[in-house]
């Protein structure tokens, strides 16, 4: 797995509680899996998050740590791509959060699933 974007945990990043607000980083893994999904499809560009399997919080994060996401492929299908995706600190390396399955759907015009026609997956530094 490649580990692309980083994070600086600032303070509107942190929950009453002093650490990473689990809703905040589920929205950066959503965005880079996103792109990811982007960049492995070539030119499809209304991909939409159709499902997310049990997400497991492993570590926290607090103010002033770096972490960095990753995003693998699991699989390709007619109109899906499936990844899994781990949130881990730069430095220590230390889980913070790990998602087995992520499912993305290519979208025609009509809001429908239309095949991306991508059987193999793009070179790992896209
Ligand atoms: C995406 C959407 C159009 C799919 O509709 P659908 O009726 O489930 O479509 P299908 O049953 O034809 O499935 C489409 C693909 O998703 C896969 N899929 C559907 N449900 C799935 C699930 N629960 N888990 C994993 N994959 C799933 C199917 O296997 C299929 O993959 P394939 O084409 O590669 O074989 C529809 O569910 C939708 O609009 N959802 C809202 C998406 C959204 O707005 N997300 C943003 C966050 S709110």
């Amino acid at each position: 797995m490649q580990f692309y974007s980083r994070k600086w945990i600032k303070p509107e990043d942190l929950n009453p509680n002093g650490s990473l607000f689990g809703g905040k980083l589920l929205s950066w893994i959503d965005e880079e899996a996103a792109i990811f999904a982007m960049c492995q499809l070539g030119k499809e560009k209304h991909l939409v998050t159709k499902f997310m399997s049990e997400i497991n919080f492993v570590s926290s994060a607090k103010q002033g740590d770096i972490i960095e996401m990753g995003v693998e492929v699991v699989s390709l299908g007619r109109s899906s791509i499936t990844m899994r995706a781990e949130v881990r600190n730069k430095l220590n390396k230390a889980t913070i959060i790990s998602i087995d399955t992520m499912v993305f759907v290519s979208l025609g015009a009509d809001g429908k699933p239309k095949p991306h026609g991508v059987t193999q997956m793009a070179d790992s530094d896209l």
